[in-house]
């Protein structure tokens, strides 16, 4: 298992659309196992693909929040949402790639989702509350969408510009 660097915004990878994974192999099942620790490491409740470099539908999430709940490491591969709650509600989103800034993002409150699992089988389940949230906001990086997208253009321009500062003060060192 391996932690994989995070890509920072902006960059062309978080802005492409995805492609379908074809056959769950063993490169899947390592890239699964290393999302998986990158994210805990991070720490997050949710990665997709394209935000470690590779440009495939598949994200990893566990948003279980108490610290004496078991996790629930899930792994979603080709997943499509199937049916949105015509119910919204708002939450306060941040993302890996994005470190440090939050913004209101309203979505459906609740999401039917369909997915391969990393046994290669299919899944269908219905997301609430945070889960709803986060597994909208990962599907979106597939199609090479932020949540910054979502907000106005003005606050975007803002985060976009402390991000390129960011990067520019890591590439330093
Ligand atoms: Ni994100």
């Amino acid at each position: 298992m391996t932690l994989r660097p995070i890509l920072i915004h902006p960059d062309p990878r978080l802005k492409t659309v995805c492609k379908p994974v074809t056959d769950i192999t063993d490169d899947i099942r390592r890239l699964a196992d290393d999302m998986l620790a990158t994210m805990y490491d991070a720490p997050g409740i949710g990665l997709a693909a394209p935000q470690v470099g590779v440009l495939g539908r598949m994200l990893v999430m566990d948003c279980v929040k108490g610290e004496d709940e078991a996790p629930k490491p899930m792994v979603l591969i080709n997943p499509e949402v199937i049916w949105s709650s015509d119910e919204r509600s708002t939450y306060n989103e941040g993302c890996l790639s994005i470190p440090e800034q939050y913004g209101d993002v309203e979505r459906p409150a609740s999401v039917r989702v369909r997915w391969t699992g990393i046994d290669d089988k299919d899944h269908e389940d219905q997301f609430d509350d945070l889960w709803a949230t986060c597994v909208q906001h990962e599907i979106d990086h597939l199609d090479g969408k932020l949540f910054i997208d979502y907000l106005s253009a003005m606050k975007r321009q803002m985060i976009t510009r402390k991000m390129q500062k960011l990067k520019r003060e890591q590439a330093r060192g």
